[in-house]
Order: structure tokens, then sequence, then C-alpha cells
């Protein structure tokens, strides 16, 4: 099997990449259960990619049921260095608008009910989060994006995204409280995922597709799951154009990333003596 260095998670709205050539679905197992679905391989712009419908390629699963351990194990496994993963986002700033792009750089964790470690019985370990996003990965993401000029569509660089249980949508005084947190962006996933790749030392970038204004706008319909979807559909051709170009530019100058050595000092146990 060729080598698949990049992987990509599509999330609401993204459940395959039509450009994709050469396609070979693998049923993957790890320790950890099956992953939300068959991992997709097959070639992008020449280059060997792997992707995964995050919920499922029916959309099955909640964010609180999501395999977020098998499905970044299955990524390891397959080769993976650099994981895109597309989501769909409210914004919580008024600048950002309705299928404007966010390449977040922080996130707030506001989840209950996740497993966001490979860490634990028997093996102690805390690695650096705090700057939880890849910068030269998503640097290339944002770049990409500026690159097609896509027309009406704004990228916004860095921002915070917070990472919320559901799966009920925020209340207004949740939204109101991330607002004035400076929050950018808030969606049920990316947290996570992003904790996981990098205790797997895999260099993790977000690109949030914004389809709402959640629920805090007073000139806007609170955020409805018929508003995502539609909003994501007609973003959905121009998300896979961002992630064609991204593998792109990732496969002919692949960045450096701290994250492929985020171990290096987060192992506390002595592993020489570990059972
Ligand atoms: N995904 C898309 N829009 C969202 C919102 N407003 N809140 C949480 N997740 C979302």
């Amino acid at each position: 099997m060729a080598e698949t260095r990049i992987g990509i998670i599509g999330g609401s709205g993204l459940y395959k990449m039509d450009a994709l050539k050469n396609i070979e679905e693998v049923q993957v197992q790890t320790p950890f259960g099956a992953p939300s679905d068959a991992l997709i391989l097959g070639t992008l712009e020449d280059t060997r990619v792997a992707f995964l419908a995050r919920h499922g390629r029916n959309h099955t699963l909640l964010p609180s049921e999501l395999p977020f351990r098998a499905n970044i194990y299955a990524m390891k496994q397959l080769g993976v260095e650099y994981l895109i993963s597309a989501s769909a986002v409210g914004s919580l700033k008024e600048e950002v608008k309705p299928l404007d792009m966010v390449v977040p750089d922080q996130f707030i964790d506001r989840t209950k009910n996740r497993v966001s470690t490979f860490f634990g019985e028997g093996i102690v370990a805390h690695i650096a989060f705090g700057d939880p996003i890849c910068k030269n990965l998503a640097g290339v993401v944002a770049e990409a994006i500026a690159k097609l000029n896509l027309p009406d569509i704004t990228v916004h660089r860095g921002g915070t995204y917070v990472c919320m249980e559901g799966p009920a949508f925020s209340t207004k005084a949740e939204s109101n409280l991330y607002r004035s947190w400076g929050a950018k962006v808030i969606g049920m996933t990316n947290l996570p995922e992003a904790k996981l790749a990098r205790e797997a030392e895999i260099a993790y970038a977000t690109l949030a597709l914004v389809t709402d204004y959640d629920c805090w706008h007073p000139d806007h319909d609170s955020v409805t799951v018929d508003m995502v979807i539609a909003n994501l559909q007609r973003n959905a051709v121009n998300a896979q154009k961002v992630i064609q170009e991204t593998v792109r530019r990732l496969s002919e100058n692949p960045p450096s990333s701290d994250a492929h050595s985020a171990l290096k000092f987060a192992i506390l146990t002595n592993l020489d003596k570990a059972p």
C-alpha cells in the first residue's frame, strides 16, 4: 500500500470527497473498536489520502457517541502525519458570516462526556497543548483558501473554537457567555480529535465551515439542523476545493510540526519498568 501521510475527517455535510480517485475502502480495527465508518483511501492530486466521515456516511453518530480514539488510532495506523478536520460551526462574531471559513488556533473545552486521551491504565503522560492546532498546517490550509479566492467567502485566520457537548445547541445565555470570552466559533467535535491527534503525534488543523449565527444574533433565526445542512451543502464544493489545494501544497512541501515530537517530554511513567 502506498504511504498515506495525509488524513481528512469530514463532518456534517461532508461525507465523501468527490475528487478522490483509485478508491479503496478499508475496515480498520483498533484496540478502541471500529472507527466511525470505513476509511476511504484514494488519491487526490496524485497524493494518497485517507478520508473518514466523522459521523458515519449516513450520519448515524451523535458527537458524544463518536469513537474518537478509534478514529485517530486508525489514521495513525495508516501512517497519517497531517490531519485536516473539516467541521460545521456556528459563528459567535458578527463579522464571521455563514459560508465563511475559519482556521482556528485555540479551543475552549465545554465537553463533559468524552474520553480524550490514549493514556491511563499504567501509562501516565501529559502532552503540551498550549497551541492545540499545528500552526504550520493551519497556515497551509489558510493559504490554500486565500489562493482559491472564493467569491463572497472571507477566510478568518486564528480564533477560538468552543467545543460543546451537545447534542442540543446552546442556550442564548451560553452563547453570549462564549461571546464574552471572545470565542469565534462553536462546534461539537474538534477538541477531542485535536488532543488525541497530538498524543498520536499527528499535526492537526481545523477547517471550520460557518453554517449559522448560533442563537445569539438578534437579526438571525436561532440555529437549526436544516440551516446547518443547507449552508454546508452550499459550501461542500468549496470545502473540497480547499482540501484538495491543501493536499497539493502539503505533498509539495510538507511542513515541520511540533506535534510530530509531542511525546518527547510528555511521558512520566518509566516505560522500561512498566508491565
Ligand atoms: N455546528 C454547526 N453550528 C453549530 C452551533 N451553532 N453550535 C454547535 N455546533 C454547531
